[in-house]
């Protein structure tokens, strides 16, 4: 039985298997309308979330199954005391499979290793993003038309941004790949991610506050929202969360073919006046997820 905790659960070759499903799925819905026929997923969301939770629920819809959960911990027995570990159990009585969000960082791995069906990250603290990672990598794949050869700006809360953690992750397997890390001081890439992935891997990067200066070199921007829930207090939130506001002025730099990315939900950080942009790709990529994650559930379900 496989899990999906962490994006290096995966190896290249499947993560490109996983791509070139959701891509047939896209072109061919018909043919998976059957595929998880009697199956069930459950979404145990401990936190708040609009298109990890929507998108797991549609994927495995629109693969003929069904879908059971609960969306906040209030309304679980979580609230009476009981375990991550021992609710896991029980789901796994009820369903085939499992995505789980929770705000403590190692949740969804403790319950993968009680878990008598698969477990999949669906996002834990200021972690891992393991399935927003994939929504991403379909996202550039497509829009790109390849994942290497690419300079990647990343900007805004690249401390707490857990999507930020696994896609440097991710994309530091592919070659010829550098990142610009576009961030104030107090919310730079923490230094595990630096010594571990990116110096390991020697991948080229650049640390930065200031966005203007590299923007027409990126073939990507990621922005990210300042996450207020992980703040310990509001006057450093305040002061922060306005810090970078993309709009059409710094887009004037940047390349024609840009692909301005956000896993959303975005706060200020993207200017409206961009959405209509043709290089805004974020709509785009929140409805890639839904791909990705039908073909993730057929892998993880070892459905052909
Ligand atoms: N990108 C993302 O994880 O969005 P939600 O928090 O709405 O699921």
């Amino acid at each position: 039985m496989r899990h999906l905790i962490d994006i290096k659960d995966l190896s290249i070759e499947e993560i490109d298997e996983l791509i070139k499903v959701a891509k047939d799925i896209i072109a061919h819905p018909e043919r998976y309308r059957e595929k998880c026929k009697y199956k069930k997923l459950a979404t145990l969301f401990f936190e708040p979330s609009t298109r990890t939770r929507l998108s797991f629920e549609a994927a495995m819809m629109e693969l003929g199954g069904n879908v059971i959960g609960f969306s906040e911990s209030s309304s679980s027995s979580a609230a009476k005391g009981e375990s991550v570990a021992d609710t896991t159990r029980v789901v796994g009585c009820y369903s085939d499979i499992i995505a789980m969000r929770h705000p403590k960082e190692g949740a969804p791995l403790v319950a993968s290793l009680k878990s008598t069906v698969p477990i999949i990250n669906a996002g834990d603290g200021g972690h891992n993003h393991p399935t927003q990672t994939l929504t991403d990598l379909l996202t550039i794949s497509c829009e790109k038309g390849r994942l290497d050869n690419l300079t990647i700006g990343l900007c805004g809360d690249l401390k707490f941004g857990r999507t930020v953690h696994s896609l440097i992750t991710a994309m530091v397997r592919y070659p010829n790949i550098k990142f610009v890390l576009i961030s104030p001081d107090e919310l730079k890439v923490p230094e595990y991610i630096k010594k571990e992935i990116l110096e390991k891997n020697k991948i080229a990067y650049i640390e930065t506050t200031d966005i203007e200066k590299y923007i027409g070199e990126l073939d990507i921007l990621y922005m990210t929202r300042v996450q207020k829930e992980r703040f310990f207090n509001e006057e450093d939130y305040l002061r922060l969360k306005d810090y970078y506001i993309l709009n059409k002025e710094k887009l004037r730099e940047a390349k024609k073919d840009l692909c301005v990315m956000h896993p959303l939900p975005r706060v200020n950080e993207i200017s409206t006046e961009i959405d209509s942009d043709p290089r805004a790709c974020y709509f785009k990529q929140a409805g890639y997820g839904k791909y990705i994650r039908m073909a993730l559930i057929l892998k993880l379900l070892e459905i052909d």
